[in-house]
């Protein structure tokens, strides 16, 4: 398989551990300097930004009218609540006395978010699980593991992104988040989104896809959604943000042939955070 070598951009980045992330490369299947289809990298310095010559038309979020119906209180509340929130501070306070999703009765604590508040790239995972549940800070398992190594392949500090999930609450058994603890949560992910105005959205696994993504995206499988940029609206945000859909790290533990789509999709994120540089405009 042929992938590109990232040690020019190791350099360029400037410290990342390149020794560690060429080892990622080979362990990831890179045999070649070459992507696999021919790059014109000057044009794409000229070229509008990836996400927006890809990406459909923009989609209005459709407020998840079925689970509406099915919790009318908890959704409507949270979304006033996080709409009232002016800071990450303010939100986290808020979500902390939240009592509209019922994951907060069984977990041991909140785990609210890590990394950059103001950074480029927000990280979006699935829920905590038992390890983030003791340590109240996402991925800090096996899967953080990987997910950190995967971020400085490609010349990201873990500290420098924003890491959040679609509940913030460890759902029993790290069973996934049913639909409506994900409606009654996303109020607050967004708002989160809005507040941290990253320049880009990195969707890992098919929950966050699912959480994030208006329809008819949201209604597909991450293997068709992975690899192509989606412009979200986000509450707050002047511009659609570019979302990026990829693999999770934890299906990637287990399914070691996704890795070289995974690594594709991170030399994409990687460009789009090259060919853009500034914070982008809340309203
Ligand atoms: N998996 C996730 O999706 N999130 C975490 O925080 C940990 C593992």
């Amino acid at each position: 398989m042929a992938v590109i070598s990232i040690a020019v951009g190791m350099v360029k980045y400037g410290f990342m551990d390149l020794i560690e992330a060429l080892r990622l490369q080979v362990e990831w299947g890179a045999d070649e300097a070459l992507l696999d289809a021919v790059q014109d990298r000057r044009a794409a310095r000229v070229a509008p930004a990836p996400a927006a010559a890809q990406a459909p038309a923009p989609v209005a979020r459709a407020q998840a009218p079925r689970l509406a119906a099915a919790l009318p209180g908890g959704v409507a509340q949270a979304e006033q609540l996080a709409a009232g929130c002016e800071s990450l501070d303010a939100l986290e306070k808020a979500l902390a006395g939240f009592t509209g999703c019922a994951l907060r009765d069984t977990a041991t604590q909140l785990v609210f978010a890590d990394g950059a508040a103001d950074a480029r790239l927000v990280v979006v995972g699935e829920a905590p699980g038992a390890e983030e549940d003791r340590a109240g800070r996402p991925f800090v398992g096996p899967a953080g593991q990987l997910l950190d190594k995967m971020l400085g392949s490609i010349g990201l500090e873990r500290a420098k992104v924003r890491i959040i999930n679609t509940v913030p609450w460890r759902p029993p058994g790290n069973r996934t988040p049913t639909e409506a603890e994900m409606a009654v949560c996303l109020p607050f992910l967004l708002r989160h989104i809005a507040l941290v105005r990253p320049r880009c959205v990195l969707l890992l696994g098919a929950v966050a896809a699912k959480a994030v993504l208006p329809p008819p995206e949201r209604e597909q499988g991450i293997r068709r959604l992975r690899g192509v940029w989606r412009q979200v609206k986000i509450p707050g945000l002047a511009a659609p943000l570019p979302c990026l859909p990829s693999y999770h790290p934890a299906y990637l533990l287990r399914t070691p042939m996704a890795k070289a789509e995974a690594w594709r999709d991170l030399l994409q994120l990687r460009e789009f955070l090259e060919l853009t540089s500034d914070k982008v405009e809340s309203h």
